[in-house]
């Protein structure tokens, strides 16, 4: 009995001292960084001259006056907070003139927007050349203001008759999206920098596909991987389609990455939870670009296959950051795994949804992660903060900026920094509420003036 408690309790040690080498390892390999008070508050050292430092927005968000999958959804009971839509958004379809003079007077040199699909070819086919024109003159305007365009090709919004095929899962996705690339490169590249084939495809599946609460409303994890498939090579053609419209055009992805850590550094469970997630939310897509496999399981369903077309089709990896979360396991739970916000700056949402929750650490850190695994430059290509009062946006573009610049002392190459937003937009299900924007709309008047951290933004950009 005695032999016996001495061999259990042996090996009851063996597997504490394993268990305790593992989350060390993982620990040392996972270093804690900081960024000081003092650090943040000391006069900044300017980025160099060349370094995009713009705004971003996306068409459905701004315009107004769109028909598409979103407006659909929009029109039906329920889906949107207070029943608001996007009919009229920041009417930038119409005010184009006037925000590219709020972007100069806040001394950007760079601008990342999309283009409506639906709006250019509403019918299958069928070019809208007014629309291709309107987006023509602002990409002419920008240039002539010595501010560099970088285009969205798809910012979640389908064209209807796209939807109603079966969107990014259809199987003629691919093709119907790669001519719609090759179209924008061949009218616009010319004078187009930079190229962000997709915003978000992991966002535009989970959300569409596993949650079910954006179109196309699905809750199927089989549809999702079709989805996940679906972009991937609709990437594909669109990279190909437009590297032989624009042979200088450099090509990206904008992916939602969010830093995911353990809950407890000392809980191997919690370590392996949050790589888990790490890597199924934050890796998936731009992996599989580099391997040229699309490899993805969710619960009940896996994908792996070779995908054509995808090794080498981008050239930097857009990285759109807003949250960070506390990962932990949580036997019981549909999920498995339980997230909190970590500390930082947290938005006005509050709650577990802390949109814009973003201590410069976490970015520094995911840029790091992406440099490591890539070998690609680096275009922050969204970061911001629902910030009504005015009060925190400030302080999250000093902080960004500080990561931006300590990650280039590391030699990670990273070059240019777009912030969400230029102006308060149509937040897609929260509608109007949380407020973005460098500028503030009055949704009565639609009168711009500047909000809360518009002068740090100003004061932080490059010698033009
Ligand atoms: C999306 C934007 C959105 C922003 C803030 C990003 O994930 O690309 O469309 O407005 O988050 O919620």
């Amino acid at each position: 009995m005695r032999r016996l408690l001495r061999i259990l309790g042996w090996i009851l040690g063996v597997v504490v001292v394993a268990w305790l080498g593992v989350c060390a390892y993982l620990a040392a390999t996972h270093p804690r960084v900081a960024f000081t008070a003092e650090e943040l508050a000391r006069p900044a050292r300017p980025l160099p001259r060349g370094f995009l430092w713009g705004t971003a927005t996306s068409s459905h968000q701004i315009e107004g006056g769109n028909t598409n999958d979103w407006t659909r959804f929009e029109a039906q009971p329920g889906t949107i907070e207070r029943g608001e839509t996007s009919a009229v958004a920041a009417d930038h379809w119409n005010r184009m003139a006037e925000d590219l003079a709020l972007m100069k007077a806040i001394h950007a040199n760079a601008y990342r927007f999309s283009i409506e699909w639906s709006r250019l070819e509403p019918r299958e086919g069928e070019w809208n050349e007014e629309a291709w024109a309107r987006y023509g003159d602002l990409v002419r305007q920008l240039r002539e203001a010595r501010m560099t365009p970088a285009v969205t090709l798809l910012h979640f919004a389908l064209p209807l008759w796209m939807a109603d095929r079966g969107g990014v899962a259809a199987p003629d996705f691919p093709e119907r999206f790669g001519r719609f690339a090759a179209e924008a490169g061949r009218r616009l590249g010319p004078g187009v920098d930079l190229w962000i084939t997709l915003n978000e495809p992991n966002v535009q599946m989970y959300v569409g596909y596993v949650l079910g609460t954006w179109p196309p409303q699905k809750k199927s994890p089989p549809e999702a991987l079709r989805a996940f498939a679906g972009l991937l090579r609709g990437h594909a053609a669109a990279a190909a389609a437009l590297r032989a419209a624009d042979p200088g055009a450099k090509i990206g992805v904008a992916n939602n990455v969010m830093l995911l850590q353990p809950k407890s550094r000392l809980m191997l469970s919690d370590w392996l939870a949050s790589m888990f997630v790490d890597q199924l939310w934050n890796w998936a897509f731009e992996d599989a670009i580099r391997d040229g496999r699309a490899r993805l399981r969710l619960p009940g369903a896996t994908l792996d296959e070779r995908i054509e077309g995808l090794t080498g089709s981008t050239d930097f990896f857009g990285l759109n950051y807003y949250f960070r979360y506390l990962v932990r396991l949580a036997p019981g739970t549909p999920e498995m795994v339980a997230m909190t916000p970590g500390p930082g700056l947290r938005s006005e949402l509050g709650g577990n949804d802390p949109v814009g929750d973003s201590p410069p650490e976490a970015l520094f850190l995911l840029m790091r992660e992406a440099w490591k695994r890539y070998r690609l430059p680096i275009a922050i290509t969204e970061g911001g903060i629902a910030d009504d009062r005015g009060t925190m946006r400030g302080l999250l573009i000093r902080g960004q900026f500080e990561a931006i610049q300590r990650a280039r002392a590391e030699g990670i190459p990273v070059t240019g920094y777009f912030h969400w937003s230029l102006l308060d937009n149509f937040e897609w299900e929260k509608g109007y509420r949380p407020r973005f924007g460098l500028y503030r709309l009055d949704r009565q008047t639609l009168a711009r003036t500047p909000a809360g951290g518009t002068e740090v933004f100003a004061a932080l950009a490059p010698p033009q």
